[in-house]
């Protein structure tokens, strides 16, 4: 209920913590504690070309991650977050910008989420179950931000053929064309065949439903 509490009355952005420290270091661990309080990548990247956010009903919270990638290279050249959640959450916020700043698109092994809920819990140790969702909520801000700029490159796409994979560079018709000679029934057919969805996973929806048609 504490942290529930301390959840809900943080005001947005400011990472002044509203609460006096003794009560902070009592509900939060030690690692998360100085993190929340000493966030890297707060703030919004002002030439973002890919920006998530989500939000959570049960406690009010959101999140967002933007994101500046470099379009050839595609590696991301600075990432930053914004939230009004707790401190799990801003801690884990802090910790995803660190993940993506610098890291290459075809590198992000789809943002898998076991890798993810390890990553977070080597930093600051198991989360408490109740806020696992604080976890969940930043990686689905991510994703949506991978989403939003593979979005932006489909639309600056001046192919003749339509993109499905912008990390790979893999056409609809690559995949089309495997998907009809092998009759693959998931998505690590197709990636093991064509490397398409193995960078930052935002194609990854389309390449099953391609599947799904395919198999219906
Ligand atoms: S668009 Fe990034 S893995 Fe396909």
């Amino acid at each position: 209920m504490l942290l529930r509490t301390a959840c809900l009355r943080r005001p947005a952005f400011t990472f002044e913590p509203a609460l006096p420290t003794f009560y902070l270091m009592a509900i939060y661990p030690v690692r998360v504690n100085k993190r929340f309080r000493s966030p890297r990548y707060a703030g919004r990247i002002r030439a973002a070309n890919g920006v998530g956010t989500a939000a959570s009903f049960e406690c009010g919270c959101f999140v967002r991650i933007s994101l500046a990638v470099e379009p050839l290279s595609k590696s991301i050249r600075l990432a930053g977050f914004q939230t009004n959640g707790c401190g799990f959450m801003t801690a884990v916020a802090d910790l995803m910008a660190e993940i993506l700043a610098g890291a290459n698109l075809t590198e992000l092994h789809a943002l898998d989420e076991n890798e993810f809920d390890r990553t977070v819990s080597d930093s600051f140790g198991p989360l408490p179950a109740e806020r696992t969702q604080c976890a969940g909520l930043v990686l689905e801000a991510a994703r949506a931000a991978l989403a939003d700029h593979r979005s932006y490159l489909i639309e600056e796409f001046r192919g003749e053929k339509a993109l499905i994979c912008t990390c790979f560079g893999v056409s609809e018709e690559t995949i089309d064309a495997f998907i009809l000679a092998n009759r693959p029934r998931t998505i690590e057919d197709v990636t093991a065949a064509c490397r398409a969805g193995a960078g930052c996973g935002s194609c990854r929806m389309l390449i099953q439903e391609m599947i799904d048609e395919a198999l219906a």
